[in-house]
C-alpha cells in the first residue's frame, strides 16, 4: 500500500493567475511564453514534497501538519471561456482544487463555472485570492507568508484587502458555501479557506500550500491509498503529434502501475481499442507535460500519481478525456468499465460546413464550441496538419456556399501538397496559434464577404 500525491487542479477565470501561481511554485516562466498570454491546453506537473516544504516550510511546521504525502500533482486548466471541456476534465481529475480569483476583480463568469464544476464533483477546494500586490500602496516582501507581510501593510491596504475578501465570502455564501479568511476560520470542516496571495511575489503562497496539505490530509486519506501493483487507471489529457514520435497520448495515471510492455485500452470516436505501449516517457519533476518535449525520460514503469507521455501504434483516433486502463486478460471487462465512464464528447458534423483542424482534441473541442456559438456549420473537425484532403473537402463546400468553403486551423502546419491545392483552388485558410485570433479573423472575413454581396 502506498500513498500517492493528491491531484490538485487549478481553476479560475482567464488571466486570474493560475499559470503564474504554478510558475512560482515550479520556478518556471511558462505563463510569459504562452501564445496570446492564455493557456490553451491542459497541463500537469509533479511537485515533489521537498519543493512544497521549501516554499511552505516554516508555516507548515507552525501548523503542526506532518507531511505524509510524496508531493502534489498539479493540473493547470485554461480560463478562457472556450475551454469548458478542459476545465471540466481538470475538475473531474481533481482530488482537491484551488479556485483562483483576482482579488481586485472578484468573481467572473468562468469563476462561477469553475465553482459549479467543483460542486458537481464534490471536490474539496481552497480559494486563492490572487494579485494582492496590485492593491494600491502594497509593500512587497518577496515570498513571505501572508501573516508576515499583512501586518506590515498600511492600514488602507489592509482594509482594501479585507473588503475584497469579504466580497468573496458574500458570493460564496450565495453559492452555498461558508468561507472565511484562512486565519480566522473556526471550523475547518465547515468553512472554506480563503488565502490571499500574490502569485507574482509569492506572498501568501506558504499558507496556500499549507492549507492544501491540510485539506488533503483531512479529506483524502482513503482516496490516496493505492495498490502499487494493480493495473494502472488514468485519463487521457491530450492526443497529439510530436515530431519524431508520431501521435502520442499525454495521460495522468491516478491509480496503480503502468509498465512499458502493457497493453492499454482507450476510447476512440466509436469504439474501445487496445494497443501495446511502445515507450513510456516521463517529464522530470517540476516540468510541465506540455513543455517537456525535449526533456522526457524513457522509463520502464510509473506508479500513480504521474503525468506520462505514451507512444503506441494506432492511437490516432484516441479521444482526449477518455479513461485509460491496462488490459491484461480481461479486455471485455475493461471495455465495459471504460464505456460506463466515458462522457459523450463526440463532435457532430454537417454536410455543408467548414473544415476545422487543431493540434489536440482539447483545443479542437474549444474551437468547435466557439464556432458553434457563432452558428457556423462544421463539415469536418480533426486533429493534425492541414492535408490535401482537407482542401478538397473545403473546395466541395465552396462551390455550394463560399462563406463556408474555408479551413480554420489552430496550431498546426500546412502540408506542402495542401499548400499547392490551396493556391490553385483559392481556398481561404485561417491559421493561427491563438484561438480567439482565429475566430476574430474568420468572423471579420465573413462580415466583409456578406458586405460585398450586398
Ligand atoms: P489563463 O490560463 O489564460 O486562463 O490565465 P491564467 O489564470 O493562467 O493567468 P496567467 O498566469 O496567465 O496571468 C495573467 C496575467 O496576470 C499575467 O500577466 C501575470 O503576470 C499576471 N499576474 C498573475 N498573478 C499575478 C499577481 O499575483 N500579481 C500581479 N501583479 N500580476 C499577476
Ligand atoms: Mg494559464
Ligand atoms: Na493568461
Amino acid at each position: 500500500m502506498k500513498i500517492r500525491s493528491p491531484i490538485v487542479s487549478v481553476l479560475g477565470h482567464v488571466d486570474h493567475g493560475k499559470t503564474t501561481l504554478l510558475d512560482f511554485i515550479r520556478g518556471s516562466i511558462i505563463a510569459q511564453k504562452e501564445a496570446g498570454g492564455i493557456t490553451q491546453h491542459i497541463g500537469a506537473t509533479e511537485v515533489p514534497i521537498e519543493v512544497v516544504e521549501n516554499i511552505g516550510g516554516e508555516f507548515l511546521k507552525k501548523l503542526g501538519i506532518k507531511e505524509t504525502l510524496p508531493g502534489l500533482f498539479f493540473v493547470d486548466t485554461p480560463g478562457h471561456e472556450a475551454f469548458t471541456t478542459l476545465r471540466k476534465r481538470g475538475g473531474a481529475l481533481a482530488d482537491v482544487a484551488i479556485l483562483i480569483v483576482d482579488l481586485n476583480e472578484g468573481f467572473k463568469p468562468q469563476t462561477y463555472e469553475a465553482l459549479n464544476i467543483l460542486k458537481m464533483y464534490k471536490t474539496p477546494f481552497i480559494v486563492a485570492a490572487n494579485k494582492m500586490d496590485k492593491i494600491y500602496g502594497w509593500q512587497t516582501h518577496e515570498r513571505a507568508p501572508f501573516l508576515e507581510t499583512f501586518p506590515k501593510q498600511p492600514q488602507s491596504v489592509r482594509e482594501k484587502l479585507d473588503t475584497g475578501v469579504y466580497e468573496l465570502v458574500g458570493i460564496l455564501h450565495e453559492e452555498g458555501f461558508e468561507s472565511e479568511r484562512f486565519d480566522r476560520i473556526s471550523n475547518f470542516a465547515k468553512q472554506i479557506s480563503i488565502v490571499p496571495i500574490s502569485a507574482k511575489t509569492g506572498e501568501g503562497v506558504p499558507e496556500l500550500l499549507a492549507m492544501l496539505m491540510g485539506l488533503a490530509q483531512q479529506y483524502l486519506k482513503e482516496q490516496l491509498k493505492i495498490e502499487e501493483n494493480a493495473p494502472a487507471k488514468g485519463t487521457i489529457l491530450e492526443v497529439k503529434e510530436e515530431v519524431g514520435l508520431g501521435v502520442t497520448i499525454d495521460a495522468v495515471i491516478y491509480d496503480g502501475i503502468l509498465k512499458k510492455d502493457d497493453t492499454i485500452a482507450v476510447m476512440t470516436v466509436n469504439d474501445v481499442i487496445t494497443t501495446r505501449i511502445r515507450s513510456l516517457l516521463k517529464p522530470n519533476p517540476l516540468e510541465e507535460i506540455r513543455e517537456a518535449k525535449k526533456r522526457f525520460k524513457k522509463i520502464d514503469e510509473v506508479v500513480a500519481a504521474a503525468g506520462i507521455k505514451i507512444v503506441a501504434p494506432n492511437i490516432e483516433n484516441a479521444m482526449s478525456g477518455s479513461p485509460l486502463r491496462v488490459a491484461r486478460d480481461d479486455f471485455e471487462h475493461v471495455k465495459e468499465e471504460i464505456l460506463k465512464e466515458i462522457e459523450d464528447i463526440k463532435i457532430d458534423t454537417d454536410e455543408l460546413g467548414i473544415v476545422v483542424k487543431a493540434d489536440t482534441l482539447g483545443s479542437l473541442e474549444a474551437l468547435v464550441n466557439l464556432l458553434r456559438d457563432m452558428k457556423i456549420p462544421i463539415r469536418a473537425a480533426d486533429i493534425g496538419d492541414v492535408s490535401r484532403r482537407d482542401v478538397v473537402d473545403a473546395s466541395i463546400v465552396k462551390n455550394e456556399d463560399p462563406l463556408y468553403g474555408v479551413i480554420v486551423a489552430f496550431n498546426v502546419k500546412v502540408l506542402p501538397s495542401a499548400a499547392e491545392e490551396i493556391k490553385s483552388s483559392e481556398i481561404k485558410l485561417f491559421s493561427s496559434n491563438i484561438i480567439y485570433q482565429l475566430i476574430e479573423d474568420y468572423d471579420e472575413w465573413i462580415k466583409a464577404a456578406e458586405e460585398r454581396k450586398k
